[in-house]
């Protein structure tokens, strides 16, 4: 049994249920379950689905599985859905929640202290004029997509606008990130790894933007027993010897060919890692 955390429209637990798997689908977002249900139907009981999030993966599973996937962020059909307020190009209600529960982005700005508001943009966003925007959306109070971009595009100076980003870009990732809490929920499900897989079962996890993928580095060093490189230097430290419950599958991460991104550019920053938990090990 193989859990893909992020089933969204079901297109890799195709790929492992094609390949013979047993597949359970998790999705916080109800839309994508019932499309994913709908797609999979005619794999039978090898394929079920249940809403639910990654990071309480061990309360969703009744035994250790073979395998679990993360394939991280926001799918196509939520990005493309003006509706779900995810995309700065097209104008929508200032959502980005995945599930439909929990507050929207615009009720985060208006929640939020600037001085908060300003920490998430810099923290998540790694944008530099994160205090500019968040003076810009808390005094314009946003309530569409539209409305926030005019407001961050006051905020930065004209020549400061990024040549091969739009300069909302950073913006809109950092309050997407918050409104579903991704880094939490990709801490969680880090830590429930070694519970969640059998001997020998692998996790794969595909992350779209370095601060996701130096969680899952530094997680999978640790699990595969180096010592993580965040230690500080110049300490009287004696190493300790981690035994290495997990052994890596990728050294460095693969990324996606040309060939593949000039058919889905979304792939262009997909890096994906992977571990196996070692025979023998509880
Ligand atoms: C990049 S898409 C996955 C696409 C999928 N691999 C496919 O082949 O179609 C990410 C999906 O994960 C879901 N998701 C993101 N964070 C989640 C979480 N913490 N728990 C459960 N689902 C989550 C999103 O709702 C979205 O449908």
């Amino acid at each position: 049994m193989i859990v893909d955390g992020t089933l969204g429209g079901g297109g890799h637990s195709e790929a492992l249920l094609e390949a013979g798997a047993s597949v359970l689908g998790v999705d916080r977002d109800p839309r994508a379950l019932a499309a994913a249900r709908e797609r999979l139907a005619r794999f039978g009981p090898r394929f079920t689905a249940v809403q639910g999030e990654f990071g309480a993966v061990a309360h969703l599973i009744d035994a250790p599985v073979d395998g679990l996937l993360l394939d991280l962020g926001v799918s196509s059909p939520q990005f493309d859905e003006p509706s779900r307020g995810f995309s700065f190009q097209a104008d929508g209600p200032l959502d980005m929640r995945m599930s439909d529960e929990g507050q929207t982005a615009a009720e985060l700005i208006a929640s939020l202290e600037e001085s908060e508001l300003a920490q998430v943009i810099f923290e998540y966003g790694e944008e530099r004029f994160s205090r500019q925007i968040a003076r810009a959306l808390k005094f314009a109070q946003p309530q569409t997509t539209k409305e926030a971009v005019k407001a961050i595009e006051a905020a930065v100076p004209r020549r400061a606008w990024p040549d091969k980003i739009h300069v909302a870009t950073r913006t809109f990732q950092a309050l997407r990130i918050k409104v579903n809490e991704e880094l939490g929920q990709l801490d969680d499900a880090l830590t429930a790894i070694p519970q969640v897989l059998k001997p020998g079962g692998v996790a794969a996890i595909i992350s779209f933007h370095s601060l996701e993928d130096r969680k899952v580095k530094q997680a999978f060093k640790a699990l595969c027993g180096d010592v993580p490189d965040d230690l500080p230097r110049g300490l009287p430290m004696i190493p300790v010897k981690v035994e290495a419950q997990f052994t890596a599958l990728t050294k460095k991460p693969i990324v996606a060919s040309d060939e593949e991104v000039s058919a889905n550019p979304r792939a262009r920053s997909a890096k994906l890692r992977a571990i196996k938990k070692v025979e023998g090990v509880k």
